[in-house]
């Protein structure tokens, strides 16, 4: 169920598209429903249902759902209505199961969801329930001897239609059940509206079954997080802190050295070695992978990129390979201040220093560029040293061109290399050069106005000024 507004979330982006980890609330759902091996999962969309639609198949396009509008959004049975043809297409399957799910419940586990489907068999009723302390708002879990759990359930009451003895009941419905197919079908049929919100109740399900005599079963959740939903920014953040802390403390227990387990942001996947050691305010995007002995200081982005063992990453460096990929070759450094970009390939023991940007670029073992230098489009060979402030011009206004600097090139101080440009192996440029054509290897090539003396120079002096008489 994607259909609700999300009012309070205060926002003109649908509440299911608010990202969590980076990832949209209802990705997370659908991800965690693909690893149950659902036949196919029905999205019920309502409230910004094409952006919904939209977002979900770019995110994940392999996977077939069937989207499902609910116009107007009538209440929570009235969704699962609009999903009856799609189910009516599986109904007939022998323990054909209906798994209900919330888009806006973003951390439930795959071992609960699992569980819950096992405890409907395809027979049964099973409500996913937990206790809290403070129930306001939920629907009440009513079984036939009020308060002793192993009772049977008879029913859920939502709390505004709640008596006040209802309403003292701790263990609530968390929004997902698991139903057999072909009663599911025949219960929605039969909802009404008519209760204190003027809503179809999902809920209302649980009576008939008990009616028909299903049996309801409850399955407790494995603990509150998981089912808690997001209906607001603070919400949001605490899910998001929750779900941080839990990263932090997986990459810990395998050995992930973190300063500070709360000053970590994990929004993919982030795979370590051995010995790996991060500092403060890192955050983590897409896939990276941090190979033996890797450090990271304080302050660092890093987005889709492979970092090999040893290597050292300095503060505030931003890495972000987009979808090329960013490598860092082993014992490799980086940093503080430094920039790559999608397509950089660097060496083993290559250093990169601050304020160096490179962009699809490789540099080979040993290659060196310490201070203020742009390499993009350009193949730099082993032990190249590249002065401060030396850039390659590669863009012409239309085109992009590549520079190729052999290997043990020296390219001097405050140079511009003019792309399509060829330094040969060996080749010295002279400091301030602009180079525009191929330099021989092994040579020293200049490319700047003669330096001059010019003896009888005077430097212009300021006029004496009238003195006052
Ligand atoms: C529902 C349950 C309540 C339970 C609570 C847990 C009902 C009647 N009540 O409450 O017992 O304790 O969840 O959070 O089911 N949605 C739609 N279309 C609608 C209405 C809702 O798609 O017309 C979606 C929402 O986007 C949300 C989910 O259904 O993802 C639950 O809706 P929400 O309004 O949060 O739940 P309640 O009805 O308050
Ligand atoms: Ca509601």
């Amino acid at each position: 169920m994607a259909a609700g507004q999300g009012t309070r979330m205060k926002s003109a982006r649908p509440k299911v598209l608010h990202t969590l980890a980076g990832r949209p609330l209802l990705q997370h759902v659908l991800e965690m429903a693909g690893t149950l091996g659902a036949q196919r999962p029905i999205v019920i969309t309502g409230h910004g249902a094409e952006r919904v639609e939209s977002a979900m198949r770019a995110a994940l396009p392999d996977v077939p759902i069937d989207f499902v509008r609910q116009q107007p959004q009538l209440g929570t049975g009235h969704a699962v209505q609009q999903a009856a043809a799609q189910l009516a297409q599986h109904a007939a399957a022998p323990g054909a199961t209906t798994l209900i799910l919330n888009g806006d419940v973003p951390l439930i586990a795959a071992g609960t969801a699992r569980a819950l489907v096992e405890a409907s068999g395809g027979r049964r009723l099973a409500l996913l329930t937990v206790e809290l302390a403070d129930a306001t708002g939920y629907g009440r879990i009513v079984r036939a001897v009020p308060g002793e759990a192993a009772s049977d359930v008879r029913a859920i009451v939502e709390h505004k239609d709640a008596t006040p003895e209802q309403r003292a009941v701790r263990e609530v419905y968390t929004g997902m059940m698991a139903a057999p197919t072909a009663q599911l079908l025949r219960w929605l049929s039969a909802l009404s509206n008519d209760n204190a919100q003027g809503e179809y109740y999902l809920t209302d399900v649980v009576a008939m079954a008990v009616a028909e005599g299903v049996p309801v079963v409850a399955a407790a959740a494995a603990g509150e997080t998981e089912v808690l939903g997001v209906n607001s920014p603070a919400q949001l953040a605490e899910l998001e802190r929750r779900l941080q802390r839990a990263q932090a403390e997986a990459l810990m227990a395998a050995g992930v050295r973190l300063a500070d387990p709360s000053r970590l942001d994990v929004r993919g996947r982030l795979a370590c070695g051995r010995d790996v050691d991060i500092d403060v305010n890192c955050v983590f995007e897409g896939e990276v992978q941090l190979g033996d002995g890797v450090r990271i200081g304080a302050n660092c982005v890093i987005r889709n990129a492979r970092i090999e063992s040893g290597a050292l990453i300095h503060p505030y460096t931003h890495i972000d390979g987009e979808a090329l990929g960013v490598t860092v070759g082993p014992a490799a450094c980086v940093g503080p201040f430094a920039r790559l970009r999608p397509g950089a390939r660097l060496g083993a023991e290559v250093h990169v220093g601050n304020f160096v940007e490179v962009k699809n670029a490789t540099l080979a073992d040993g290659a060196k560029a310490n201070h203020l230098a742009y390499l993009g489009d350009a193949t730099v060979g082993a032990r190249v040293n590249f002065g401060a402030g030396s850039i390659t011009a590669n863009y012409d206004g239309a085109h992009k061109h590549r520079t190729v600097i052999e290997d043990d090139v020296h390219v001097g101080s405050n140079c511009v290399l003019v792309a399509p440009v060829r330094l040969g192996a060996g080749a010295t440029i002279g400091g301030g050069s602009t180079i525009t054509k191929d330099a021989p290897a092994g040579q020293l090539s200049v490319a700047r106005a003669r330096q001059v003396a010019l003896s009888g120079w005077q430097r212009p002096q300021k006029a004496a000024k009238a003195s006052k008489g």
